[in-house]
């Protein structure tokens, strides 16, 4: 086995990339209105209530639609992952390894047409498709061998006539419920994490994007998966969210999205309900409200392209977008200048076109929000650019930059997750790290900064789960930047990090004597 390293990302100034990713799409385009069912023990489920999945750059195009589970259904996939859980907890460690690495290889054949499935269905410009793909193809490589790694438990010590064992066995069924924005790479990750761990699930993916979670369900089982191990329960959260995470079998829920759903979870599986033998676990990423800060010693060119690509990236829909710039008054004037001279060379549009850098927000709730939040920009703050939306054939909203905000604006504090910056200026580092700190959240920073001193002093006063120095404050990669926040954020669950797979198990002392 080779060791790890995170999967390249294309270049695609090579035509031989290009014209292969131009074929993946024409493929997808091909495929677009295909059903996709309900997978419970490997058996298909067709319903009468579907999800249509819809593309979000062209409203009048259906990706494919797939069906929802009702609570009989969930409660049918609870228990064939229960039954399936006795025998894959058995399974060894390389076993389930295995299927994971054939998994990588599968999903690597047929990068780019995953990745145009993300362009179609998330409306992710081709580089981004391109690192949520490589992101996803990361988790599954990485996390296969930290079970290797983490296979033999930790040496424990033993006394004379004893022999001490320190292991870690799996939790039993999980409930992981995806998000949006990585549709590809986070629900992936955090589903082969519980399955790689010896446990089974029950896949919620995001009603905006389930036809990739979809295929990607498909590929775990052409890899090898066994029935059971893995259902997938596209549905509603009012009708199977809730009833799985308070379900008394629920051993863990995975969750990654909004703070709202994410408390929600966290109070709801913390009740104890009759039949139920355990405490649930609960593994929450939530939102953000990430800062780029700028010092008064640091490369001006830099810090606005930092600004400027952790805001827009994805049309700000990241948790770690950087949807504030706090920048000292000595440099502010100047980088507030170059961010929106470089926020204008930006093209808006069609995520299919090769050249486009940002396409649309993921659907109408969204384009309301993001529209509202820019209302309230226009009176707490002073427009530079941006601040249009056009939803007549997708939901597009310009990368919008407000200036001179107070502190303690709602646009400030309120995670808006969509292509809107604001800029606040602070009298000095001591102001600047203030500010950096003063919101719910503590997801990713970054500090852009020639000041040795002021770097050292960020490495402790600015209070987040990833913090970057001169760079953008997006783009962790698995295994290098092991990725999740503080406070509201969620539960510091570091995704692609050494410690991440033992929250799916419990350690069990085994202690013989001699
Ligand atoms: N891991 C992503 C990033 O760092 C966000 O989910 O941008």
């Amino acid at each position: 086995m080779y060791p790890y390293s995170h999967e390249p990302f294309t270049n695609f100034t090579e035509e031989k990339n290009i014209q292969a990713f131009k074929e993946a799409l024409a493929f997808v385009e091909s495929e677009l209105g295909k059903h996709y069912p309900v997978i419970i023990e490997g058996e298909s489920i067709t319903t009468e209530e579907k999800i249509q999945s819809i593309n979000p750059a062209n409203k009048e195009e259906v990706i494919g639609s797939v069906s929802m589970a009702n609570q009989e259904l969930a409660e049918k996939a609870m228990q064939a992952a229960l039954a399936a859980f006795e025998t894959w907890k058995t399974w060894s460690p390389e076993h389930r390894a295995n299927i994971l690495f054939r998994a990588a290889a599968i999903l690597r054949r047929r990068k780019h047409v995953f990745s145009s499935y993300l362009v179609k269905e998330a409306g992710k410009p081709w580089k981004e498709a391109d690192a949520d793909t490589a992101e996803a193809i990361d988790f599954i490589e990485y996390y296969a061998r930290q079970m290797l790694s983490i296979k033999e438990g930790v040496p424990v010590k033993s006394r004379a006539g004893e022999y001490n064992q320190f292991n870690y066995i799996p939790l039993g069924v999980g409930i992981i419920i995806s998000p949006f924005n990585f549709p590809l790479a986070i629900m992936a990750g955090t589903t082969v994490a519980a399955i790689v761990s010896g446990n089974t699930v029950l896949l919620k993916p995001a009603n905006s994007t389930p036809i990739v979670a979809a295929k990607f369900v498909e590929l775990m089982h052409e890899a090898g998966l066994p029935k059971g191990v893995l259902n997938f329960v596209p549905g509603s959260g009012a009708q199977i969210g809730d009833y799985l995470v308070d379900h008394p079998k629920t051993r863990f829920v995975s969750f990654t999205g909004s703070r709202e759903v994410g408390c929600r979870i966290y109070e709801r599986a913390a009740k104890v309900n009759p039949g139920q033998i355990w405490l649930k676990r609960v593994i929450a990423e939530m939102g953000g409200k990430d800062t780029v800060v700028v010092d008064n010693e640091a490369d001006l060119d830099l810090a606005a392209a930092s600004i400027v690509y952790s805001a827009f990236g994805y049309s700000g829909q990241k948790c770690s977008a950087g949807s504030r710039a706090v920048v000292h008054q000595d440099v502010y004037d100047v980088v507030l200048e170059k961010a929106v001279a470089l926020t204008k060379t930006l093209t808006i549009g069609n995520p299919e076109l090769q050249d486009t850098y940002m396409g649309p927000v993921i659907d109408e709730r969204s384009f309301k929000k993001i529209m509202s939040y820019i209302e309230i920009g226009k009176e707490e703050g002073r427009l530079m650019t941006g601040g249009e939306g056009d939803n007549s054939k997708g939901y597009f909203i310009q990368p919008t930059i407000f200036a001179d905000l107070d502190e303690d604006a709602r646009l400030m504090k309120e995670e808006i997750f969509g292509p809107v910056v604001t800029f606040c200026k602070a009298r000095d580092f001591d102001h600047l790290m203030k500010i950096a700190n003063n919101t719910d959240y503590g997801l990713t920073g970054a500090l852009i900064s020639n000041n040795r001193e002021h770097i050292e002093r960020a490495r402790q006063e600015f209070h987040v789960g990833n913090l970057y120095f001169n760079r953008a404050c997006t783009g962790a990669i698995v295994g290098y930047q092991p990725f999740g926040g503080f406070n509201m954020s969620g539960t510091d669950s570091k995704a692609g990090g050494p410690d991440y797979l033992l929250l799916h198990m419990q350690a069990k002392t085994t202690s013989e004597m001699l």
